[in-house]
C-alpha cells in the first residue's frame, strides 16, 4: 500500500507510521491494544493509543456497576442472560451479536482476572454477583461496590504501559485520513497545537460515547461523541443514535458530570419515591422503563426530581465506599435520608455500524465501546452490558486484524448494510429476520471553520475573537460554559436545548425546538477556529446533535430509549435502524 507523504502543517515531530492507531484509552481501546500488541498474530506490530486526555480519563473510569456476565450463579445461564439483553432492546438487538456479547463474556472477564483486575468476592471465595434492572438473575461482577470501571481501566493500563505501545495522551484527533476508499490514518491536534497526520495500516474507533450533548449527563467532558463525528463526516454508517440511554438515578445536583447513584443500589433493595413518597414503578425493570417513569411522574408533579430511598441497605458505607463518599461530600447520610435523583444522559445505544469483528463499512477503520453498534444493544442497553461490550468487541476487532482480515462481513448490525448484495443467508427456523436498514434524512456534515488561528491569537478560549448571535449569549449554565467562552456558551446552549427537547420524552414540536437550536450553532461554527480542540469538540457535539435529533424526529414511535409523546406506541413497521451515512456497500466477504 503506498501512502503519500504527510503534509507537515507545524514543527512538532510526526508520530508513526504505525500499524495500528487506537482512538480511545477506554475499555474497548485498551482491550484491543493489548491483544494487537501481545496478541500471537500481531505481537511486535507498531501500535499506537491518542487519547485526547490522559490514559486513564475516559468514561470507563466512571462506570459504577460492573459487568454483567453469566459466570458464576447456578442459575444462571447465557441463554438467560441473552433474553435479558434481547428484551431490554426493544426488538431492535442483532440476536447474534448479543449471542456473541454473552457467550464470550465469562472468557473476558477471566482473562480481565488473570490481567489482574480485583473483583469483589464473597467469603467464600467466589465472585459476588449484583443483581441489576432488567437482569432476571444477579450477575454483575463488580469491584469496589461501585468502583468498577476504574478497576478494570487500572488494570488494563497496567497492562498496556507494560508492553511496547506508543501513548499519545493529549493529542486530539480532528478528522480521518481517508485515501483511495480506505482508511489511512489520522489528522491529530498535537498538545503543542501543530496538526498532522499520523498514517496507519488500521484505525480503531475506541472514543466513547457522546453524554456531552446534554446538560444533564453522567458521562465526564470528554464525552463528545467525536468518533461518531469523524465517522459521519467520512459518510462511514452511523446508526440507532437517537436511543440514547438515560440513567434513571443520578443524584440531582449541579455537579458536572452528575454523580451516579449505581442501579446495583436498587438491585440491593432501594427504592424509587414520587414527591409525596410513594412507589410508582417496579425499580428492576429496565433503564428505559424506569427512566420513562420518573420522567412522566416529575412532569406530572411538577418536580425537578424524585428520590432514591436506600435506607434499607445495610452497611452501605462500606459496601458503597465510592458513592458514600460523594453522598457525604453533599451532606447526605443514604441510612436516613432519602436522596434526590433524576435522569441523565448517559449511554449512547447506536453508533458506527460494524460487524461482528468491529469492521465498519471503510476499510481500515474498526470501531468498538459505545462509539460502535453491533446491534447488540437495540433500542436500549441492558444495564451493565457495556463495559462487558468493550471487553468483548475490543479483543474480537484486534483477533480480526490480527487474522488479517480487511473487509466487513455480513454479521451484526453490519448485515443490513450488505445482505441486499450478498448471498443473503437464509433463515433458521427459529430465527428472528435481522433488523433491516433504512435511510435516515441526509445531514449536512459539520466541522468547525477554516477562521485559522483567529481563536488563539485573540488569547485561546478565554479571548473575544469570537462573538455568540443574541440568543445564544448567556443561555445554559454559565458554571459549565465559563464566564467568557463563546464555545463553552454554544455547547451549554445546545447541551440544555438537547435535555429539554430531545431527552426522556420527546415530541415533534420539542424536536423541531432543538433542531433550531442545532442549526443555530451549526451556523456560527465558521466563525470558530476548527485548529482548537474546544472547538473542533463543538463541532463534533453539533454533528452527532444533528444526526439523533433527524432519526428522532424520523422515527415516528415509542420504543426503548426514544418516547414520542405523539407516537406512544410501538410500530412493528418501524422495527429497522436508521442509518446515517453512505448505505452503498462492496466487498461481502
Ligand atoms: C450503574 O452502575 O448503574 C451503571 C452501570 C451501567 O451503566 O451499565
Amino acid at each position: 500500500m503506498t501512502i503519500a507523504a504527510p503534509p507537515r502543517e507545524g514543527p512538532g515531530a510526526t508520530p508513526g507510521p504505525f500499524d495500528v492507531v487506537v482512538l480511545g484509552s477506554g475499555v474497548a481501546g485498551l482491550s484491543a491494544a493489548v491483544r494487537v500488541a501481545a496478541g500471537p498474530g500481531t505481537k511486535g506490530s507498531r501500535v499506537c493509543i491518542l487519547t485526547k486526555g490522559l490514559l486513564s480519563e475516559t468514561a470507563t473510569t466512571w462506570a459504577q456497576g460492573g459487568v454483567a456476565a453469566a459466570i458464576g450463579g447456578e442459575e444462571d445461564s447465557v441463554e438467560l442472560h441473552l433474553a435479558d439483553t434481547l428484551a431490554a432492546g426493544a426488538n431492535l438487538c442483532d440476536i447474534d451479536a448479543a449471542r456473541t456479547l454473552v457467550e464470550e463474556g465469562p472468557l473476558r472477564v477471566k482473562e480481565l482476572i488473570s490481567m489482574g483486575a480485583t473483583f469483589d468476592r464473597e467469603e467464600s471465595g467466589t465472585l459476588a454477583l449484583a443483581r441489576e434492572g432488567g437482569h432476571s438473575r444477579a450477575r454483575v461482577v463488580h469491584a469496589g461496590g461501585a468502583a468498577t470501571g476504574a478497576e478494570i481501566e487500572r488494570a488494563l493500563a497496567a497492562a498496556v504501559r507494560g508492553l511496547a505501545v506508543t501513548i499519545l495522551e493529549g493529542w486530539f484527533a480532528l478528522d480521518l485520513v481517508v485515501r483511495a476508499q480506505a482508511c489511512r490514518g489520522v489528522r491529530a491536534l498535537a498538545p503543542d497545537g501543530h496538526v498532522v497526520e499520523i498514517r496507519a495500516d488500521h484505525v480503531v474507533l475506541a472514543t466513547g460515547g457522546a453524554g456531552q450533548l446534554y446538560a444533564v449527563t453522567t458521562n465526564p467532558a470528554e464525552a463528545t461523541g467525536d468518533g461518531i463525528a469523524m465517522a459521519l463526516r467520512a459518510g462511514v454508517p452511523v446508526a440507532d443514535i437517537e436511543f440514547l440511554q438515560f440513567h434513571p438515578t443520578a443524584l440531582h445536583h449541579p455537579a458536572t458530570p452528575r454523580p451516579l447513584l449505581s442501579e446495583a443500589l436498587r438491585g440491593a433493595g432501594a427504592v424509587l419515591r414520587d414527591a409525596r413518597g410513594a412507589r410508582f414503578v417496579d425499580e428492576l425493570a429496565p433503564r428505559d422503563v424506569v427512566s420513562r417513569a420518573m420522567a412522566q411522574r416529575m412532569l406530572a408533579q411538577g418536580v425537578e426530581h424524585l428520590w432514591l430511598d436506600a435506607t434499607g441497605i445495610e452497611s452501605f458505607a462500606s459496601r458503597y465506599p465510592t458513592i458514600a463518599a460523594v453522598l457525604a461530600r453533599v451532606g447526605l447520610d443514604p441510612s436516613h435520608d432519602w436522596l434526590p435523583v433524576a435522569p441523565a444522559a448517559h449511554h449512547l445505544s447506536g453508533g458506527v455500524v460494524t460487524d461482528l469483528f468491529g469492521a465498519t463499512l471503510l476499510p481500515g477503520l474498526w470501531a468498538a465501546g459505545e462509539v460502535a453498534c453491533t446491534g447488540v444493544h437495540g433500542a436500549n442497553r441492558l444495564a451493565s452490558n457495556s463495559l462487558l461490550e468493550g471487553l468483548v468487541f475490543g479483543a474480537r476487532l484486534a483477533e480480526r486484524i490480527a487474522d488479517g482480515h480487511a473487509a466487513p462481513s455480513a454479521t451484526g448490525a453490519m448485515r443490513m448494510l450488505l445482505t441486499a448484495r450478498s448471498k443473503a443467508m437464509p433463515l433458521r427456523p427459529d430465527e428472528v429476520p435481522p433488523v433491516p436498514a433504512r435511510a435516515a434524512p441526509r445531514v449536512a456534515p459539520v466541522s468547525a471553520g477554516p477562521t485559522a488561528r483567529a481563536w488563539a491569537s485573540a488569547g485561546g478560549p478565554g479571548g473575544h475573537a469570537v462573538e455568540c448571535p443574541g440568543p445564544l449569549r448567556g443561555a445554559g449554565s454559565s458554571r459549565q460554559a465559563g464566564a467568557k467562552n463563546p464555545v463553552g456558551e454554544r455547547k451549554a446552549y445546545l447541551a440544555h436545548a438537547m435535555t429539554t427537547g430531545a431527552g426522556v420524552i420527546r415530541e415533534a414540536s420539542s424536536l423541531e425546538e432543538v433542531a433550531a437550536v442545532v442549526e443555530k450553532v451549526a451556523g456560527s461554527l465558521c466563525e470558530v477556529d476548527a485548529m482548537h480542540q474546544e472547538a473542533s469538540e463543538l463541532a463534533n457535539v453539533v454533528a452527532v446533535a444533528r444526526a439523533l435529533v433527524a432519526s428522532a424526529m424520523t422515527r415516528e414511535e415509542s420504543r426503548g430509549a426514544h418516547t414520542r409523546v405523539d407516537f406512544a406506541r410501538t410500530d412493528p413497521s418501524w422495527r429497522c435502524r436508521l442509518v446515517h451515512g453512505d448505505l452503498g456497500a462492496e466487498g461481502v466477504e
